[in-house]
């Protein structure tokens, strides 16, 4: 299984939430995530899949992250619950990694992503909504010694994307150009 970890974090402080929501709204990123997600395995912790509008997202299936083993999703068929990690060890379909911070943490730790899709937001972030910053400062460390880049930087509405890959590993050229083609195909 190829593991693709993909972000939009805020330039200098990796924020890439407040309290539950994401502090921007830029239309052409939530197109460029669908667009690179669509019809693929995603996974997500509790907290941001109860974020997405009627905890759901079409056409994929979802791996819910939580500890909760009676936990319900909306989507029986298409939405699974995940207490561990390493029950999706076996996959053998690529497996997008989608937030948030603590299902970033934990796979950049345990299951490292040969892939992430790192996009940075240049803007100013929302002042006005309640609750704590949620940064991968560790996730943008880690990063930045372990994966060099591979793409140029695809610049949208202020957003800077780049396609970076783990040193040493190999990825299946048919992923990086799904990739590369969602990420330009806009
Ligand atoms: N900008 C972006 O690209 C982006 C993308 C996604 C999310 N976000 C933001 O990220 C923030 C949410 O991040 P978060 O860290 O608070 O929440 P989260 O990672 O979405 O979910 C946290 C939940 O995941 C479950 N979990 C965590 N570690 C686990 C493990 N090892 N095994 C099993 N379950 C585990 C727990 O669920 P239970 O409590 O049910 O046990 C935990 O409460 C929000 O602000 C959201 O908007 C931003």
């Amino acid at each position: 299984m190829t593991k693709i970890a993909i972000w939009c974090r805020h330039h200098n402080d990796n924020i890439i939430g407040i309290g539950p929501k994401i502090p921007w709204h830029i239309s052409s990123d939530f197109r460029r995530f669908r667009r690179i997600t669509d019809g693929m395995n995603i996974v997500c912790g509790q907290t941001t899949y109860e974020s997405f509008p009627n905890r759901t997202l079409p056409n994929r299936k979802i791996y819910v992250l939580t500890f909760d083993e009676n936990y319900i999703v909306s989507d029986t068929k298409n939405h699974f619950v995940v207490n561990d990690i390493s029950q999706l060890a076996d996959m053998e379909e690529p497996l997008y990694i989608c937030g948030g911070a603590s299902i970033y943490k934990l796979f950049m730790q345990k299951m490292s992503p040969e892939i992430i899709v790192d996009s940075c937001y240049m803007g100013e972030i929302a002042s006005d909504l309640d609750g704590k910053p949620v940064d991968i400062t560790e996730c943008i460390e880690k990063m930045n010694k372990k994966y060099v880049q591979i793409s140029p930087d695809y610049d949208e509405d202020n957003i800077i994307t780049t396609i970076r890959i783990k040193k040493g590993e190999f990825i299946p050229q048919e992923i990086l150009k799904h990739i590369t083609f969602a990420i330009i195909n806009h």
